[in-house]
């Protein structure tokens, strides 16, 4: 084998990710050597420049196809892929809003100082508690999950006293997405309210929500929220849900006379995780669900709603790696013949879950130095104690890898850190941004004193 090239790395890395004339790998113009020895490993890296870039590129993307139907957009960035002071800071400084979906994601976009008026609160279960911290807030909107949610809403807001904006959130049985467990608007779930009739053969669920949340005084229906799954890689399962999602905005104005102004289409938007994957390109995704909400608004006859939507992979997926150090190297003969090359590195599933969970793949790079020794068939495996406990499938790594190298897995930036576990009583990785030749830490990493500090005894 060839040493690898200097130059950029490309996808699934961040765009500030490149290989240096002396092997070592670069983000944002900091080696990953120095951002070692500064903040230890594992770490979450981010590539500021990137997340920044990605955010900026949606809400350009979207905003420039929906005006040229002739309505606007508000982008939110869904904080469920990873939260944190800065990162939403980031966004808002970008021009996005933020979408949370618990009272910690809220607490944290609020300390980031974003208005209250620009988040959103979601989930299937929310408690009294954040309902009312929403509330509070000032939130924006809440998007309610449930017939029970929505009296339960009205409840907490005549209790404050104040008027809840909300949205309904409903399940248009488009089903799209990477794995069972995040598709999420097929009608076997737990999430949203169905457009189709119940087994009573009444009105579905979805139109008996916006009807009971047209009526009650204590709320003000914004309008109606559609998210159809994540890791999405054809538009065709957006633009079906933005259809039916117009078609019951429009039935609800015939019924009631009130015509909402908002509908949002959620996230989902899907990413490279491999070398040749193709993600979805913004552009040509915002261009493409623009025109097919257009055409329903033409053969309806309503005026187009203002348009939401709430990426969070998409944005911040591609600005993270994860930094791990190479520990045991163990040669494994397999049944067919074949070796395989189990590397264990300092980290694992309580840093990454999602190859244990989605059975996701992930591509790895040494990036301490470059070898020009033969690849070999290689499978990254964490510290922890079980066989499942695998953060790269399978990948080429040069075959003399051996203790103490730096490997790299690209595109952890969602879902890393905020699923990340104590599994182990490891301590979970700090979140390390990268920006011009100069790193901070966001998060900082937790100690063994953290955990004990949780232990009553
Ligand atoms: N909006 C709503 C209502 C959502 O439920 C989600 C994701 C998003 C927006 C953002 O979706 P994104 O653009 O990031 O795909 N843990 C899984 C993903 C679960 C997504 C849950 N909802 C994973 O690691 O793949």
């Amino acid at each position: 084998m060839t040493r690898p090239v200097a130059g950029v790395l490309g996808a699934p890395w961040s765009t500030g990710v490149r290989r240096r004339d002396d092997g070592v790998v670069e983000v944002g113009e900091v080696g990953v050597d120095a951002l070692a020895a500064e903040h230890g490993t594992p770490a979450y890296v981010l590539d500021e420049a990137d997340f920044r870039a990605r955010a900026r590129g949606y809400r350009t993307a979207f905003a420039t196809a929906f005006a040229e139907v002739g309505t606007g957009v508000d982008v939110y960035y869904a904080g469920k892929a990873l939260l944190t002071v800065a990162v939403a800071r980031w966004a808002r400084e970008e021009g996005l809003r933020v979408d949370t979906a618990s009272g910690g994601e809220l607490a944290v976009a609020l300390r980031a100082g974003v208005p209250g008026g620009e988040l959103g609160l979601h989930g299937n279960n929310k408690s009294d508690d954040e309902i009312l911290a929403a509330l509070d807030a000032g939130v924006g909107r809440l998007i309610v999950d449930s017939l029970v949610e929505i009296d339960r809403v009205a409840a907490l807001a005549a209790s404050r006293g104040v008027v809840a904006p909300v949205m309904v959130r409903v399940t248009t049985g488009v089903h799209a997405g990477g794995h069972e467990y995040i598709s999420t608007a097929h009608e076997d779930q737990k999430f949203g309210l169905s457009v189709n009739p119940g087994r009573d053969g009444g009105d579905p669920p979805a139109m008996r929500a916006l009807l009971a949340a047209v009526e009650r005084p204590e709320l003000h229906l914004l309008g109606i929220h559609s998210h159809i799954g994540s890791q999405i890689l054809d538009p065709a399962g957006f633009e079906a849900a933005a259809r039916v999602v117009l078609r019951l905005r429009a039935e609800l104005a015939e019924r009631t006379g009130v015509l909402v102004d908002e509908v949002d289409l959620g996230g989902g938007y899907g990413i490279a995780y491999l070398p040749g994957e193709v993600p979805l390109d913004p552009d040509r995704i915002a261009k493409d669900v623009a025109s097919a909400v257009a055409a329903v608004g033409a053969e309806l006859g309503t005026p187009l709603p203002r348009i939401s939507i709430e990426p969070g992979r998409a944005i911040v997926g591609p600005a993270g790696l994860t930094l791990y150090t190479v520990g045991t190297v163990k040669p494994v003969a397999l049944d067919d013949g074949r070796v395989r090359t189990y590397v264990s590195v300092d980290g694992g599933m309580s840093d990454n879950i999602r190859p244990a969970l989605y059975e996701a793949q992930y591509h790895a790079e040494l990036v301490g130095r470059s070898s020009a020794a033969e690849p070999v068939l290689a499978r990254v495996v964490g510290k922890h104690c079980e066989s499942g406990d695998i953060v790269v499938h399978e990948v080429q790594l040069p075959g003399d890898v051996r203790a103490g190298d730096l490997l790299a897995v690209a595109a952890t930036g969602a879902y890393g850190r905020s699923m990340a576990s104590n599994y182990n009583l490891l301590t979970r990785p700090p979140v390390v941004a990268v920006a011009d030749g100069g790193s901070r830490v966001l998060v900082r990493r937790e100690t063994v004193e953290d955990l004990l500090a949780l232990d009553l005894g």
